[in-house]
């Protein structure tokens, strides 16, 4: 019997060896291997350009989930308080609230699967307690636009914190902090990494002075903080993956563009809006109009040799860690949870590969119907 290759649901590729080779010398030759040595100097000014921030405007950090956390705390999250977040989310964002000495409160999102400000100020009016911090979430990578949680965060007086962390590509700063992350499996990569960034460069310098040991200027600690800093082999990588990215990019919006025209006629399956046209990042989702599809379709796609991912799970009010934190009715997370599949997608997807995805998917979702 022939069994087809498997195809996965993502294969992270960052720059070859001959791309790193320059800034790779350019450590050897400083020998500054960390403490925003001149290639992370380099990586938050090109950063900084790209998102139209002033030059101070962005600060490299380990990750994204270590970022979040320090950007809560540099906003004014204050501990104890509850910070109202998405249950429809990857696990660090739960994970950033708790470290940052907050509880985890669950909203639930719209059809899109966001959280919205409207739904914010409901939760707002129905907390069980104090409420010091509100985290919306770049779902998959959709961008968020800032200026609606400028207003909020204006109208109430709390921080919000915008855990932009797969959204690369599309990610805006407002005067808030939005943290993007630079992991493997993110649109940039440099395999563990992440960057906060905000209009306001006394907000990122605060993100600075917490994720060095409260350091700035001396080796005095002005403020409880942690070691959140980047390696400059890190850097290197990141400023290898800029230089090539409008490649990269290209060559993932055209794998994204077979996604969309294949399945455009397939109204049982939605792809999130945008994606691909607007706005990329490395999770390709699907949205089955039908739950009852749901494990069929599953099944005929690990028949066909297609990996599948359930991104967030069932929500992470369901996960073991999270599941005693306060939580609103989240109806829209459940649906959600059930209907959403992740389908393989990576920057050298073949045609074939995708039709191979799209195949099987129709002819279930046909079956189904
Ligand atoms: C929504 C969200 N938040 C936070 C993170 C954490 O990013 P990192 O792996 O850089 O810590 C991720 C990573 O996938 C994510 O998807």
């Amino acid at each position: 019997m022939i069994t087809a290759k498997k195809i996965p649901v993502a294969k992270p590729r960052l720059p070859p060896l001959a791309a790193l080779a320059p800034y790779i010398e350019r450590i050897d030759g400083a020998r500054w291997y960390s403490n925003f040595g001149p290639l992370n100097q380099e990586l938050e000014t090109r950063l900084a350009a790209r998102f139209g921030l002033p030059a101070q405007g962005v600060v490299t950090i380990a990750n994204a989930t270590v970022g979040l956390s320090v950007a809560l705390r540099a906003a004014g999250a204050q501990a104890g308080t509850l910070c109202v977040l998405p249950s429809w989310t990857f696990s660090a964002s739960v994970h950033a609230a708790i470290d940052a000495g907050l509880t985890p409160f669950f909203a639930d999102v719209d059809a899109e699967g966001v959280l919205t400000p409207a739904i914010v100020r409901d939760a707002l009016k129905a907390a069980p307690g104090a409420v010091g911090a509100i985290m919306p979430v770049a779902v998959c990578g959709q961008p968020i636009d800032p200026a609606p949680w400028n207003a909020l965060a204006d109208e109430t007086g709390l921080p919000v914190v915008l855990d932009a962390a797969p959204g690369f590509d599309a990610a805006k700063a407002g005067q808030g902090l939005s943290v993007v992350s630079l992991h493997a499996t993110k649109i940039l990569g440099v395999g563990e990494g992440g960057f906060a960034m905000s209009a306001d460069p006394a907000l990122a310098a605060t993100v600075r002075l917490r994720s060095n040991f409260g350091f700035s200027g001396s080796r005095e600690a002005q403020v409880a903080a942690t070691n959140g800093k980047l390696s400059e082999y890190a850097a290197a990588i990141g400023l290898a993956g800029l230089d090539e990215w409008p490649a990269r990019r290209a060559a993932f919006q055209a794998v994204a563009q077979r996604y969309r025209r294949n399945l455009a006629d397939l109204p049982a399956a939605t792809l999130p809006g945008g994606w691909g046209q607007d706005w990329l990042s490395t999770t390709c989702v699907v949205r089955l109009e039908d739950p009852a599809a749901t494990m069929p379709v599953l099944d005929a796609l690990h028949a066909a040799s297609v990996e599948t991912r359930a991104w967030w799970g069932r929500g992470m009010h369901t996960h073991r860690a999270f599941a005693d934190y306060p939580r609103l009715a989240l109806p829209t997370t459940e649906r959600l949870a059930q209907t959403v599949l992740g389908l393989p997608f990576f920057i050298d997807m073949t045609n074939e590969e995708i039709d191979t995805v799209c195949t099987a998917l129709r002819e279930e979702l046909v079956r189904c119907s």
